[in-house]
């Protein structure tokens, strides 16, 4: 089976960490955010369809140089086609039943239970459905007594939401979809999904939590919801941790941290150093950023080639 990401994203509200790398391979709780969504696939999904449109060469030798255990293939597009186009372009792929997602979505989603239901209603596809209580950004559906969805509205303005039911970015397709995509530039969203419904496109609820992971505050939200769910971990050896405390959950990978305050919800790559008196929350410190002593970090990602100079303040910012 195979499973189709979208990830041809430029990752604007990342900026400026996504001049330097694309959004995917950001790291996120221990590895790059795309494996959050690669790693969980179903054993019987043995291929993966990357549909990029930025940097696909970074991406490339992020796959060359890790296996994920699955053949990875990477689609590029020359320009952005759109989520319905992106699928379109990956067509030759597509012969059977697949996955696809929405390359920031972060979610405890169980794909098999999905792929079961998809399995015994027959529809031309399964949406995995997730309840907000501001639908307006997102695609928003009904749905009749059966979980078919019978009205889908993209960002609809406020006010005019059919339900608090949106979108959650993960699908289960069969290949006919395909025969519903016109060529070019194209919306999955507005311009396909509303043209399908008569054919059976079928919602799946599911519990738990779901981040779309694409902007500052989303993605350090998705970051502690991870971290709290592994309970925090020292990766490092503690003998390093010597004077550092540690409050709340936080993934230390970090191989110089001088006595310090880490945490809560602190992910320090490795090869982040820290300076002595350095006061870190809610933050991601990336490999080869230097947080400078007595510095004080909160709400924000510090790329990997970032000073922090000694005694700054830095909050709510993304530096690269
Ligand atoms: N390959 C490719 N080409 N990928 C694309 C393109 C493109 O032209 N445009 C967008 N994508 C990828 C993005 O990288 C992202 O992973 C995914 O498609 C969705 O695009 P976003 O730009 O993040 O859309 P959104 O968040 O505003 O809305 C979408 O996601 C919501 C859930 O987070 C929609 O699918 C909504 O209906 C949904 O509720
Ligand atoms: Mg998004």
């Amino acid at each position: 089976m195979k499973a189709l990401i979208l990830a041809g994203g430029l990752g604007t509200r990342l900026r400026p960490l996504t001049f330097s790398m694309p959004k995917p391979v950001v790291p996120l709780a221990g590895r790059p955010m795309v494996r959050h969504i690669i790693d969980p696939l179903p054993q019987e999904v043995d291929t993966v369809i990357l549909a990029v449109s930025y940097m696909k060469d970074y991406l490339e030798r992020y796959f060359q140089e890790n296996d994920v255990g699955r053949e990875i293939v990477l689609v590029n597009e020359d320009e952005p086609l759109g989520t319905g186009g992106a699928l379109k372009n990956v067509s030759r792929w597509l012969d059977d039943t697949f996955f696809a997602f929405n390359g920031d979505v972060i979610c405890s989603l169980d794909l098999r239970a999905m792929l079961e239901a998809h399995r015994k209603r027959r529809g031309i596809g399964t949406m995995a459905l997730w309840s907000v209580d501001d639908p307006s950004a997102f695609g928003v559906v009904a749905t009749d007594g059966s979980g078919r969805i019978t009205m889908f509205q993209e960002k609809p303005a406020p006010g005019e939401e059919a339900s608090n039911s949106i979108n959650a970015g993960a699908y289960i397709f069969e290949p006919e979809l395909l025969d519903h995509i016109p060529d070019g530039v194209v919306s999955l969203e507005r311009e396909v999904f509303p043209h399908v419904l008569h054919r059976g496109l079928y919602g799946h609820a599911f519990k738990g939590y779901w981040v779309d992971a694409g902007t500052r505050e989303s993605f350090l939200r998705a970051q502690r919801i991870l971290l709290d769910a592994s309970g925090g971990r020292v990766a490092c050896p503690v003998r390093r941790l010597a004077g550092v405390h540690v409050v709340g959950s936080n993934l230390i990978e970090a191989t110089h941290v001088e006595p310090s305050t880490i945490g809560p919800n602190v992910y320090l790559e490795g090869g982040a150093r820290v300076g002595r008196g350095a006061v870190i929350s809610d933050s991601l410190v990336m490999a080869g950023a230097v947080i400078g002593r007595g510095a004080t970090i909160s709400g924000s990602m510090i790329g990997p080639g970032a000073v922090v100079e000694d005694g700054a303040v830095i909050s709510d910012t993304i530096l690269a």
